[in-house]
């Protein structure tokens, strides 16, 4: 009943619900089954916790099919693109990469289609839940789409490659809609793929997870299951990512049968091959208006390795910022290690010039608490130099500590004050529910402490669960939530830990006393 209670009590915290929801969880039998609800969406993720995780790793993970981008991706760089990979039974591979000059994946520019075999390995050490692979390239070709997009690439390529290479595209080097050119051939031993940045090392640390994606009752559809692959990570620093060796993952690879609904781009990547590009449906820009709260959508892999959820909190009106990052010891996240609560200022921003959709904002962290929630970390925390993280040995399972006066906790990383150089974007999904991008992390575990370090892509999205209120609520209402149908991106509200509801539970319940 207390469960209830609380509940109750953030659904009056949770004002101006918005969502007509039911819920296909264990929990409906408090209310009538089948009844629709007006269902605040911190509210529904709430319950979708409780219910513990749906996910589901397939071990040893199964490659054989096709996988596709859900949308625009981007990379370090950056890069637009959107990915069509196809994997047989004989482990021969056929992979598309279709390249564009736009964040919104509408103006491509050259495809790449990459021929080979992979073969799995063992489990990898060094990434919990990974599967390491070995792949061999066979051939590499490129179509250009437009008579500019090759004289850029070509002059890249003949920039960076070597003298072999600079030759590669036939005497008349005018453009020949459809013609494909060899970048890489194992037979004739040339790879002239350097010039682009490229590499397959993705194909090294594989995931496959698997889970149901709840759908509307109004649809009567029941729930559907969906099918990720994830694929190694792409070094944020371009001088490194021909050697690097992913520790963690891209956005993941949808099954083409077994993907989240609705999904525009999917059937149009799905169909797409070299000669015919994907081009994207075009998405309304939002304003970046932070306010509100946010949360991961999905258990996080940060490369080397780390595994985690955040949960953010911006007030607009002071620009003022919480962030709770919860740690784990398991690819699920369901063995919390520690978590940090951090919070500071944050500029108002300004458009990117380098990466194009992106808005540039500075960060300060002034404040941190620490959490331990396992034996280990206590007993580091306990053992640390004293003054370096805290009171030194009064640290205890599930107690918050204050670091701030100890200048952070020399050894979980923390240092403060610290400032940030931030990328952000706002999205929205293919149902109209709102997205947070917030920079990628440097891959060398370093922080984005100059602008020069600032961030040229995203990490995986975080979900509104929260919108804003007061003025800023106001004009959002005015012009954007009317849209707000009736999902929310509820394939990637699949599973949060259950480490992240007391945070949540108290940052909520804090609101609502104010
Ligand atoms: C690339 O190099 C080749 C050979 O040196 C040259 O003929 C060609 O014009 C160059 N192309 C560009 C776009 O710079
Ligand atoms: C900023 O405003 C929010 C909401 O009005 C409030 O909860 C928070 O304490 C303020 N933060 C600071 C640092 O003033
Ligand atoms: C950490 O120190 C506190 C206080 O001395 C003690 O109660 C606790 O048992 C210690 N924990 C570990 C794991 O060392």
């Amino acid at each position: 009943m207390l469960g209830s209670w609380w509940l109750v009590g953030l659904f009056v915290a949770c004002t101006g619900g918005r969502k007509l929801w039911n819920f296909p969880t264990s929990h409906t039998d408090e209310f009538e089954p089948g009844k629709l609800l007006w269902e605040p969406q911190c509210q529904y993720q709430l319950r979708h916790l409780q219910d513990g995780a749906r996910i589901t790793a397939v071990v040893p993970p199964r490659l054989d099919g096709h996988w596709i981008s859900t949308g625009c991706e981007v990379r370090p760089g950056p890069e637009f693109l959107t990915r069509s990979y196809m994997f047989y039974a004989n482990r021969l591979f056929k992979a598309y990469q279709f390249y564009y000059r736009d964040p919104a994946c509408q103006d491509p520019t050259y495809s790449l289609v990459i021929k080979g075999k992979v073969r799995l390995r063992q489990a990898s050490w060094i990434t919990r839940g990974g599967t390491e692979a070995d792949y061999h390239l066979h051939k590499v070709g490129i179509v250009f789409h437009s008579e500019k997009a090759m004289q850029e690439t070509v002059a890249r390529i003949n920039q960076t490659s070597e003298e072999h290479c600079r030759g590669f595209l036939p005497v008349r080097r005018t453009w020949a809609p459809g013609a494909l050119y060899e970048l890489l051939s194992a037979k004739a031993e040339q790879d002239c793929t350097s010039g682009l940045g490229f590499a397959m090392h993705e194909l090294s640390l594989v995931r496959v997870e698997k889970y149901l994606q709840p759908t509307l009752l109004q649809q009567n559809q029941g729930s559907r299951e969906v099918e990720e692959l994830y694929l190694g990570d792409i070094h944020t620093d371009w001088s490194e990512r021909l050697h690097y060796r992913p520790t963690g993952y891209q956005r993941p690879l949808q099954n083409a049968v077994r993907h989240i609904h609705p999904c525009p781009a999917c059937r149009i990547i799905y169909r797409a091959d070299e000669h015919h590009p994907p081009i994207l449906p075009a998405k309304s820009d939002l304003p970046m208006l932070l306010s509100g709260h946010w949360v991961s959508a999905r258990c996080e892999v940060r490369p080397a390795v780390l595994f985690l959820t955040r949960y953010f909190i911006f007030h607009g009106n002071n620009r003022s910022w919480e962030g709770y990052y919860h740690h784990y010891s398991d690819p699920l996240c369901k063995q919390p290690t520690f978590t940090v609560y951090a919070s500071g200022h944050y500029t108002q921003g300004g458009p990117s010039l380098a990466v194009q959709g992106g808005t540039e904002l500075v960060f300060k962290v002034t404040d941190a608490r620490v959490t331990p929630m396992d034996q280990v970390t206590v007993a580091m925390l306990n053992s640390s130099d004293f003054g370096s993280c805290g009171e030194a040995g009064s640290w205890q399972v599930g107690q918050e500590l204050d670091v701030t006066h100890t200048n952070g906790c020399a050894a979980l990383g923390i240092r403060l004050p610290h400032t940030e150089y931030e990328l952000f974007r706002i999205e929205q999904d293919a149902k109209d529910g709102i997205l947070l991008l917030i920079g990628e992390r440097p891959t060398d575990g370093s922080s984005p402490s100059t602008p020069s370090k600032r961030p040229t892509s995203y990490q995986s999205p975080l979900l509104q669960c929260e919108g804003p209120s007061g003025a800023t609520a106001r004009h959002i209402k005015a012009n954007y939530l009317g849209r707000l149908g009736g999902d929310i991106n509820s394939g990637a509200l699949k599973m949060l830990p259950q480490g992240l509801l007391p945070s949540i539970l108290a940052a909520q319940l804090l609101r609502w006393a104010v």
